[in-house]
């Protein structure tokens, strides 16, 4: 640290301490000291110089109390106006607010305008105040919406800069370039050479002096300039130095494709660190290890850096797979499906770029309309959900995730070194993120053909027209189940319909118009289908009878759905094609310059138009948002929750703690409280008035039904000082009495329906919140649906609508309607409180009763257990 701030200029020694002179030894301690972030906090950015690491930034927040803090930072000459300030800034903002701050002050000269901007651009709250030439910041750092938008904007502005020379290189180096046309070297020399790659090609081999008929160079450090792209296919042991030499050259982007890191065990993980040291030291950008490498379609740039022989049709899908085997079926079956790729990266270990770096690449990336990823972990689910959750607004991401099974986890862990993520919360993730999951590679492609080439449907209703009444039962049939509707046609159709159709053609819906249906019935049909007010997507079925050349049919179709579309209202109007047998099925049909995808059966067109339905509504959607409640006090809860942590180590919490907890949240709970003896208990009852419950309060036994410790209507003092003794008797015999903390008097509450509200931490995205009917419906029916929290406004609403007992809430056969938006407002609460307070590792209210409307809901039993 001393050395860092002695190398800095004069200007900048200035504008960080007001002095010339080098800070002293006691205040430098002072920075260094990390014992307690509640007093003071240093954080520094190291980068490696020619193989040793310096520090280029640092700084630092001190305690003015316990809320506010003075924070003050230097950044080295040559680093400044790189945006390294406002990064430092954000980042100990952030270690301040989960310190307890709220607020950051600085003094900075008034001269001083790149710190003044720091501040200013930050997206926090700021004021200023000038004095006598030096201006006093006061700011909030508690995240705003404006500085949460601020980070997020920072964060995809760097990255889409960072991975340019990635897809847009003017020059690669292939270091390995290998004179064996067979080995990954050679062949990936020959992808690049062949494909037509619009920039300059510069083989890395030592041993050779020409390979492919180019010179080669016999390192990095040699090349004529430095390459926007190195491509690294030397052994593993060799990697490391090969790194040091293009940052020796100056690159700065490497596309590693070597095996053997993370992904083959301990050994491997630890060079994969080191190896991820030196490229994040270096200030470089990193794909793999263990990858297949990039391609780029755009005509300007016809990049194959990878060892695929085969290069796609240029298009507007770009595609990322977490496997590189794969990604060479992929782009083969792309070329054979005619689908069109704007780019293709295999992403290997991820050590360093994600898929979460390339959807915000691809967000910006005007080629690209609609983006796949196949996946096999998630590296960090929180940034993917924040990151896909804005992409999708405009561009659809299609997902396979693999590892669904217990098996696929643990195939998927050491295949790329993947982290396993319980398929509950995958699940959930891409709901609240618009991420259409496909169950299959196949589907994902189904879905592609459709999002690439057809219009987003306005809403669910679907007609089907077919020749065959088979095919049109097994697509009505897979529409239903995937949740469109096959309605009945309207009047006015039908007998447009009638008209040319042969009597014994059924013009309801599906519209079957027999085997004798020849193209021009397809013409004259698809347009009256595709213009009909009553419909919002059409779907086209053809088998061949005579298994003969379908050409002509495509022909009608392709009219068919041309003239349609002349009709204003039928361009927003996706149509879907299976023509079966013969030659050119499978293949799209073209109409004009649209292309209607066509599917090998009638149950995966009506598969991918349902997951493209429901992904246009979620899309049509108001944006949801988190709410904010003013009568909630989290920094409470947590001190209460880390208080019984540090009391009782890891264990569920006393009733009295949880009280604490529940009520500082403004959870609903019933009147009463925890009573220690049978008169306080009688005392607590004649408070809360008759009839009551008494109920077992311990930390220790969770299931109090069970061991006899609920007592339930009791009408008067000497009942509820007769619960005391028995629940006291009935733990005394079965030797647990030193686990009752006391009793829980509550008044008895108006039967409502039961729900229940829990959460769990997975491992990987936190806590996942569950919301079902309560009692026996939870335990036999499991009917519980899972968000991943912070959950929205919107989560909420649909949570409590997704589970199959809604029907319940609404009023049913006698039960009275709940009061539902009480409900989402305590799931809502319930997010915040597990957001706010990590410790809480498990929460469950069960059975949480709904009353009537405007009547609000009760929790009658909880439970939560706090850990490290
Ligand atoms: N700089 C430049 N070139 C170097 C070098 C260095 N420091 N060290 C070696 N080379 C050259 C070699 O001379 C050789 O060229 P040559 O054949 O003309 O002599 C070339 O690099 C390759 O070295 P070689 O020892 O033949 O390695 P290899 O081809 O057997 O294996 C990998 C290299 C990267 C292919 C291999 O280590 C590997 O990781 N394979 C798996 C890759 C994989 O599956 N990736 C994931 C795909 S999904």
């Amino acid at each position: 640290m001393t050395k860092f701030f002695a190398s800095l200029s004069q200007e900048s020694r200035i504008h960080r301490f007001f002095s010339l002179s080098q800070p002293n030894d006691k205040l430098i301690d002072s920075f260094c000291d990390d014992s307690d972030p509640h007093v003071t906090f240093t954080l520094v950015v190291n980068r490696l110089v020619d193989g040793n690491v310096s520090i280029i930034a640092a700084g630092s927040y001190a305690a003015r109390d316990p809320t506010t803090a003075e924070v003050a930072m230097a950044v080295s000459d040559k680093f400044q106006g790189k945006g390294i300030g406002t990064l430092l800034l954000e980042r100990l903002a952030l270690v301040a607010v989960m310190n307890g701050f709220r607020r950051f002050s600085a003094v900075t000269m008034a001269e001083n305008k790149p710190m003044l901007d720091v501040f200013r651009e930050s997206g926090f709250t700021v004021h200023t105040k000038t004095n006598e030439g030096y201006v006093e910041i006061d700011l909030s750092v508690i995240p705003s919406e404006a500085s949460v938008a601020r980070a997020e904007m920072r964060d995809r502005i760097s990255t889409t800069a960072s991975l340019l020379p990635f897809f847009q290189p003017r020059s690669v180096a292939v270091v390995g370039a290998s004179r064996n046309p067979a080995s990954i070297g050679g062949r990936l020399l020959h992808a690049l050479l062949t494909t037509g790659f619009q920039g300059s090609t510069y083989p890395i081999n030592p041993h050779t002096s020409v390979v492919a008929s180019l010179p080669t160079y016999p390192s990095a450090r040699d090349l004529p300039e430095a390459a926007d792209l190195a491509v690294i296919t030397v052994p593993k042991d060799a990697v490391l130095d090969v790194v040091e030499d293009c940052a020796a050259r100056g690159i700065k982007s490497l596309v590693v494709i070597t095996a053997g890191f993370a992904e083959v065990g301990a050994e491997g993980r630890n060079l994969q660190q080191r190896l991820l040291e030196k490229v994040r030291g270096y200030g470089m950008r990193m794909i793999g290890p263990n990858c297949l490498g990039l391609l780029n379609t755009d005509p300007a740039v016809r990049l194959n850096a990878s060892f695929a022989p085969d290069f796609p049709p240029a298009g507007q899908v770009a595609f990322c797979s977490q496997s590189g085997a794969l990604g060479l079926v992929i782009i083969r079956i792309a070329r054979e499906r005619a689908l069109g790729l704007s780019n293709f990266v295999s992403i290997g270990n991820k050590a360093d770029v994600s898929s979460n770096d390339l959807l915000q690449y691809w967000e910006e990336n005007k080629q690209t309309n609609v983006i796949l990823l196949y996946l096999e972990s998630f590296g960090n689910p929180r940034r993917f959900a924040r990151i896909a959750k804005r992409v999708s607004r405009h561009k659809p991401v299609v997902a396979v995730k693999a590892g669904r099974t217990a098996a696929g986890r643990r195939a998927a862990g050491s295949h790329t070194a993947a982290l396993a993520a319980s398929d509950v919360a995958v699940e959930a993730l891409f709901h609240q993120t618009g991420v259409i999951r496909a169950d299959t590679l196949d589907e994902m492609f189904d879905l592609a053909a459709a999002l690439t080439s057809q219009p987003l449907p306005a809403g669910r209703r679907v007609a089907i027209l077919t020749n065959a009444g088979g095919l049109g039962i097994l697509c009505a049939d897979t529409c239903e189940a995937n949740g469109l509707l096959v309605r009945e046609l309207s009047d006015s159709t039908k007998e447009r319909l009638r008209q040319f159709l042969p009597s014994n053609a059924s013009v309801m819906n599906p519209v079957d118009m027999i085997a004798s249906a020849g193209a021009d019935d397809f013409r004259k049909a698809g347009e009256i289908l595709v213009s009909a007010d009553e419909i919002d997507a059409l779907i086209v079925l053809y088998i061949d009878v005579a298994m003969t050349d379908t050409t002509d049919l495509a022909e009608g179709v392709a009219a068919g759905v041309l003239a349609g579309r002349a009709h204003r209202t039928a361009r927003k109007k996706p149509v879907l094609a299976c023509v079966m047998a013969g030659a050119g099925s499978g293949k799209p049909i073209c109409a004009g310059s649209e292309q209607v995808p066509n599917y090998a059966f009638p149950e995966n067109a009506a598969r991918a138009l349902g997951k493209i339905t429901a992904y246009a509504e979620w899309r049509n959607q108001p944006e949801a948002s988190i709410p904010d409640f003013n009568d909630i006090a989290p920094r409470t809860a947590r001190e209460i929750c880390q208080d019984a942590l540090q009391r009782h180590g890891e264990s569920w919490l006393s009733a009295e703690d949880l009280r604490k907890v529940l009520t500082a949240m403004s959870l609903p709970l019933p009147r009463g409280g925890v009573a220690t003896t049978a008169n306080e208990a009688a005392r607590l009852a004649r408070e809360i008035g008759f009839p009551v419950a008494v109920k077992l309060a311990s930390r220790r036994i969770v299931h109090k039904t069970e061991v006899g410790g609920v007592r339930l209507n009791l009408q008067n003092e000497s009942a509820v000082r007769q619960a005391f003794a028995d629940i006291q008797e009935r733990l005394g015999r079965a030797e647990k009495l030193d686990a009752m903390d006391g009793v829980l008097v509550q008044p008895m509450i108006p039967a409502g329906v039961e729900l229940m509200v829990g959460v769990t931490q997975d491992p990987l995205f936190g806590p996942l919140i569950g919301f079902g009917l309560g009692g026996i419906h939870v335990e036999i029916l499991k009917d519980v649906c899972f968000r991943v929290t912070p959950i929205t406004d919107r989560d909420a609403t649909e949570l409590v609508r997704t589970i199959k007992g809604y029907r319940l809430l609404e009023g049913y056969r006698g039960h009275p309607p709940a009061d539902i938006s009480a409900i989402e407002e305590l799931l809502l609460r319930v997010s915040r409180l597990v957001e706010e307070v990590p410790e809480i590792s498990e929460l469950d209210l069960n059975p949480v009763f709904a009353l009537p409307p405007g009547q609000g809901c009760l929790i009658v039993d909880a439970r939560i257990r706090v850990e490290h």
